[in-house]
C-alpha cells in the first residue's frame, strides 16, 4: 500500500478553523491510511471564543504547530506567518498544503509554499469581490495563482478563474503552473448540515438570551470597510436601532474583537449609549458555532458583512441583508436570497423591511451537495497517491 500523503493543513482564523473541521472530518471517516494531515496554526485568532472554542467543539484535532503569530499590522503579522510557516516546510516535507479562504494566514501559507515548490491547494478558491481595497481580495488572488489544486464552492468561482486564464485541460498531473480546477461545493455547507441537529440538541443561546423562534434579527459586523470608517459603522448601528425600534425586534449581535475595539474609538457617544440603553439590542460576545448556527436557523432575519454568515443564512432559508457594496456570494442577490445595502442606513432599513415582510423566494440549492470535503480529499488521493 502507498505511503498516505502528507497533509499541512494551515489555519489561523475563525472561519479557517471551522472549514477545517469538514475535511479533518472526512479524512477520518473515509481516508485515514490515505492522507495524514499535520495541523499548524497561525495563532491570528488566539481568543478562546475566536479558536479554541471551535476545536473543542467542532472535534478538529488539536494543533500540531502553534506559531503564535498574533495581531499586528497586515506586513508584521504576514511576516511572521511566513517565517513560522517556511520553518515547518522545511521540516517536515509535507505532499501539499491545503490553506483556506483569504485571510493573511492563507496568504502567509501560499507565499511560503509557493517559493519551496510544495504545491498548494486552495478551498474556496475562485471567489472574487472585483475589489481589490479588499485586504481579502489581494489574499484570494495571491493564493489562487500560487495553487496546483483550485476547489470552487460555485460556478461562478470557476468561472473566474476562467476569466484568469487559471484553467487547465488535458493536464495529466496538475502543476503551479498548469493548475487543476475543481467545483467541489462549499465545505461551509457540509459543516452547517453536519452541525444542525447536535446545535439544536446542545445549544442553550436562545434561551440565555431570551429569544423565541422566529422572533429576532441576528447580525455581525468585522470588516475594516465598516469598523474602521467612522462614518459607515454609525450609520450600520443607527439602521439596527430604528429597525428594532420600529419592528419591535430584537437583533442579537455577538461581536468580533475588531468590532470591540473600533466600537470603543468610533462610534458616536450618543448612538453608543442608546445602543447600551436599548432592551432590543443584545451585543453578546462572540459564540461556539453550535451556538451560531442555532441563532442562524432561528432569526428571522440576517444582516452581516461575513462572509460564512451570508451563506449560512441561505444554508438555513433565511433572508441576509449584506453589510457590503459587493459580495464574492454573487448568487445570493441573483437569486434574491439576499439584498446588497453596504453601510447606508436608508438601504439597510429598506431591505429590512421588505425581507420581514415578504421572506425570501424558494430557490435550488446552490453550494453543493453537503460533500465538498469528500471531494477535496478524492482529488488530492488520485493525484498524489
Ligand atoms: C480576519 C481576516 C478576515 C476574516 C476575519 C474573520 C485578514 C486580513 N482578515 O479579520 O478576512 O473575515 O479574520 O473573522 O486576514 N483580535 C482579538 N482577538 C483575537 C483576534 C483578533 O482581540 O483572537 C483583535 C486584534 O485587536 C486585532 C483585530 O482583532 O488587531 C483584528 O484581527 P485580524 O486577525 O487582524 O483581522 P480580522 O478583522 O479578525
Ligand atoms: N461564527 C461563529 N461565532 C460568531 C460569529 C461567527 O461561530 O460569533 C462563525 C459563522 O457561523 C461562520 C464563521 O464564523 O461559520 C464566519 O466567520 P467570520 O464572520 O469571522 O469570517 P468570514 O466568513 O467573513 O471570513
Amino acid at each position: 500500500m502507498a505511503a498516505a500523503i502528507k497533509l499541512l493543513t494551515v489555519v489561523g482564523a475563525r472561519p479557517q478553523i471551522i472549514k477545517a473541521a469538514a475535511i479533518s472530518r472526512a479524512i477520518a471517516n473515509g481516508f485515514a491510511g490515505r492522507i495524514s494531515e499535520t495541523i499548524l496554526h497561525t495563532g491570528q485568532h488566539y481568543d478562546d471564543n475566536m479558536s479554541d472554542v471551535f476545536f473543542r467543539e467542532l472535534g478538529i484535532p488539536a494543533a500540531d504547530v502553534q506559531l503564535n503569530a498574533g495581531s499586528g499590522g497586515h506586513g508584521a503579522q504576514t511576516a511572521r506567518m511566513i517565517d513560522g510557516i517556511e520553518a515547518q516546510l522545511l521540516k517536515n516535507r509535507p505532499d501539499v498544503v491545503l490553506l483556506y479562504g483569504d485571510t493573511n494566514s492563507t496568504l502567509a501559507g501560499a507565499v511560503a509554499a509557493a517559493k519551496l515548490h510544495v504545491p498548494v491547494a486552495h478551498v474556496e478558491a475562485g471567489l472574487r469581490s472585483w475589489n481589490k481595497a479588499m485586504p481579502e481580495e489581494i489574499n484570494r488572488i495571491t493564493c489562487d495563482h500560487c495553487s496546483t489544486w483550485l476547489f470552487c464552492p460555485t460556478e461562478t468561482a470557476v468561472k473566474n478563474l476562467e476569466r484568469e486564464g487559471m484553467v487547465h485541460h488535458g493536464m495529466a498531473k496538475p502543476n503551479i503552473n498548469a493548475p487543476s480546477v475543481h467545483m467541489n461545493g462549499d465545505v461551509m455547507f457540509d459543516n452547517s448540515m453536519h452541525f444542525a441537529e447536535r446545535a439544536g440538541k446542545k445549544s442553550s443561546v436562545l434561551r440565555d438570551q431570551g429569544l423565541a423562534q422566529n422572533g429576532f434579527a441576528l447580525a455581525t459586523i468585522h470588516r475594516d470597510h465598516n469598523t474602521d470608517v467612522r462614518e459607515h459603522l454609525n450609520a450600520i448601528f443607527q439602521a439596527l436601532l430604528s429597525l428594532s425600534d420600529k419592528h419591535q425586534l430584537n437583533i442579537v449581535l455577538p461581536v468580533h474583537p475588531r468590532l470591540r475595539k473600533c466600537m470603543n474609538a468610533n462610534l458616536d457617544p450618543g448612538l453608543g449609549a442608546a445602543v447600551d440603553g436599548s432592551k432590543r439590542m443584545h451585543l453578546i460576545p462572540p459564540v461556539g458555532f453550535l451556538d451560531m448556527i442555532e441563532l442562524e436557523r432561528n432569526a428571522r432575519l440576517v444582516l452581516t458583512d461575513s462572509g460564512g454568515v451570508q451563506k449560512e443564512a441561505f444554508f438555513f432559508n433565511k433572508p441576509c441583508v449584506i453589510l457590503r457594496p459587493e459580495t464574492e456570494w454573487v448568487e445570493l442577490v441573483e437569486h434574491r436570497q439576499a439584498v446588497l445595502a453596504g453601510a447606508d442606513a436608508i438601504r439597510i432599513n429598506e431591505a429590512a423591511d421588505h425581507f420581514l415582510a415578504s421572506g425570501v423566494p424558494a430557490c435550488p440549492p446552490l453550494f453543493g451537495d453537503g460533500s465538498a470535503a469528500q471531494r477535496v480529499c478524492d482529488v488530492l488521493v488520485k493525484d498524489l497517491g
